[in-house]
């Protein structure tokens, strides 16, 4: 029987698409992580139907049976950061850009029927236009955006030159429950939200006007089971986010609402290797893929903000 393969399936991204690939009726979902950023935990209502299997995508022997014969495989492993990717470019090189290819080498060795890839909207770096639209040229400006970019490229090459079907999706911001905030890398969200629970200031990285598409992680899951399915799509790359644009300033504003607080933002200098503006266009995802985000922004900042306080309790309770 084919199954399905999630690598950095215990992680945020990952563990949501292995729970909704099981929801809607998966026989068997085979998780490759090697638990550097992800965890168990985000797996743990699940565990006894999943085949978890740790692995690390940087080593091909390691991987290439897992993935062999796969339906699909959905490839989020990755070290995730933009300034992590700056201040430490060979393990984010080793792991988005050769862990990659050996993801897709393994599925294409192994005859796997489609690859639905994790890209990043960050290729899009500082262009000029708003909202982002796909057939834009890409100016990355981190290692990490050009890692997440050459994987793309590696996708279509695979499909033009190998038959191998694949699908690129370039995430827009993604937040929600289980996010971990426990790094100075984490999002910016997950870091927000742990601020306010805590009642302490957060730090603001310039003027808080830079925009972000934030996208509802349940919205990713529900895209990338739709990218998997779709007929004519081999080869492509889609805008992955809501189509809507919140500054860091309006974000911090509403978890204050949310809250009932008042601490202003502590602000210092603009982060190396930002994207100013971050906005999807997705027309391209709702005509070809079936794209529907149902999540609006408040809503998602709710549910997440109810799951920080049971999984993260503020340190003073
Ligand atoms: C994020 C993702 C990346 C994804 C990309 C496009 C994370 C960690 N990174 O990058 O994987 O490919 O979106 O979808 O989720 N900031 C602060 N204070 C903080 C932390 C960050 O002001 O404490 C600012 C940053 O300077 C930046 C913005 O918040 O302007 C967003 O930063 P971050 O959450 O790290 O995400 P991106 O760099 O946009």
């Amino acid at each position: 029987m084919s199954h399905y393969v999630v690598t950095g399936g215990a992680g945020f991204i990952g563990s949501a698409i292995t729970r909704k690939l099981l929801a809607e009726g998966a026989g068997r979902v085979v998780v490759i992580d090697n638990l550097l950023s992800g965890s168990e935990s985000n797996l743990e209502e699940i565990r006894s139907r999943i085949d978890f299997q740790r692995a690390d995508i940087r080593n091909y022997e390691e991987i290439a049976p897992l993935i062999r014969d796969a339906a699909v495989v959905f490839h989020e492993a990755a070290i995730p950061s933009v300034p992590r990717s700056i201040d430490d470019p060979v393990p984010s090189h080793d792991v988005n850009a050769n862990g990659t290819f050996n993801v897709l080498r393994a599925a294409k060795e192994g005859n796997v029927g489609r690859v639905v890839y994790a890209a990043s909207s960050s290729a899009y770096g500082d262009t000029e236009v708003l909202p982002k639209v796909e057939d834009m040229t890409p100016r990355p400006k981190s290692p990490y955006a050009l890692q997440k970019l050459l994987g793309e490229y590696y996708c279509n090459v695979f499909t033009g030159v190998y038959g191998l079907e694949t699908v690129a999706l370039r995430y827009f911001n993604v937040y929600g429950p289980r996010q971990d905030p426990s790094s100075p890398y984490s999002g910016v969200l997950s870091l927000f939200m742990t601020a306010a629970l805590n009642r302490t200031a957060p730090k603001i990285f310039g003027d808080g006007e830079q925009s972000r598409d934030f996208t509802y992680v349940e919205d990713v899951a529900e895209l990338n089971l739709k990218a998997a399915r779709a007929k004519g799509v081999a080869g492509k790359v889609y805008n992955a986010g809501n189509g809507g644009r919140i500054t860091l300033n309006q974000s911090w504003a509403l978890l204050q609402k949310l809250e009932g607080i008042d601490i202003p933002a502590i602000y210092g200098p603009p982060r190396a290797g930002d994207v100013r503006d971050s906005q999807a266009d997705t027309t391209l995802a709702v005509a070809e893929l079936g794209h529907a985000p149902r999540y609006s922004f408040e809503e998602g900042m709710r549910l997440t903000l109810k799951w920080y306080r049971k999984a993260y309790p503020p340190k003073s309770a």
